[in-house]
């Protein structure tokens, strides 16, 4: 019988093995909306952390534009790519986003991109997010939209088994989705906007768009 794994198990398997590296140009032209709903340009001088720097690409845009930056994540092979890419500019370290090794009130702004969709505690990870922001700090997490066109072609294209499809390998890993309602929920007291990004139809992003993204601020 199969191992039965937890969300972070699946995840370090499923990177380790097909790790993300793509470049820098790659990322925004496959992404083109990214680096302004990222704000990677206005955090000059602020400290940042992202939850789950993958390869760290988005991480070194926080460096180039002089973030004391800070990153977690859970994959080794990922954070080696991320410390290659970013060299002294950011320090990383191994860690859960439900369980983040910064003391309270420590940063100025969170950022996440395609993580917390693969975390089965989000309310722990929301709640950590919570504790490290200083008063009026803001967060910015990017999830996959329940009501979007990918998701409708996922599973019209595979069947039974189209949550295998979403990622880079057909290696299990944990995925949620999210609505308006489940993030203002997530983060509830803090106020969030949300907006949504990246659909085939570009007509139809703003209603069902691939990615939902929550900005909000803590109170
Ligand atoms: C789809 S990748 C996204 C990486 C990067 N943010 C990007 O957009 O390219 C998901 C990342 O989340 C990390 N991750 C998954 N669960 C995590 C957890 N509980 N705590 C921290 N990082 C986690 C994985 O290791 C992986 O690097």
């Amino acid at each position: 019988m199969n191992k039965v794994q937890n969300a972070g198990e699946l995840a370090i398997e499923h990177w380790n093995k097909t790790p993300l590296d793509v470049s820098e140009q790659e990322r925004y032209r496959f992404y083109p909306w990214l680096y302004e709903a990222a704000e990677f340009r206005h955090h000059g001088g602020d400290r940042i952390l992202e939850i789950g720097c993958g390869a760290g690409v988005d991480l070194s845009q926080f460096v180039k534009h002089h973030a004391k930056s800070f990153a977690i994540d859970l994959t080794p092979a990922h954070l080696r790519l991320a410390q290659e890419r970013v060299g002294s500019g950011a320090q990383l370290c191994r860690a859960h986003g439900g369980s983040i090794p910064f003391g309270d009130s420590t940063f100025d702004y969170v950022y996440s991109h395609g993580v917390i969709h693969h975390i089965d505690q989000p309310r722990r990870v929301a709640g950590e997010i919570m504790r490290i922001l200083r008063p009026g700090g803001r967060f910015n997490i990017m999830v996959y939209a329940w009501w979007s066109l990918s998701r409708f072609e996922y599973m019209l294209h595979h069947g039974r088994d189209w949550r295998l499809f979403v990622e880079n390998s057909r290696d299990p890993v944990h995925i949620d989705f999210y609505t308006r309602r489940s993030l203002e929920e997530l983060f509830s007291p803090a106020p969030v906007t949300v907006e949504k990004y990246h659909c085939r139809i570009p007509v139809l992003e703003k209603w069902l768009g691939w990615f939902i993204v929550a900005k909000g601020t803590k109170p």
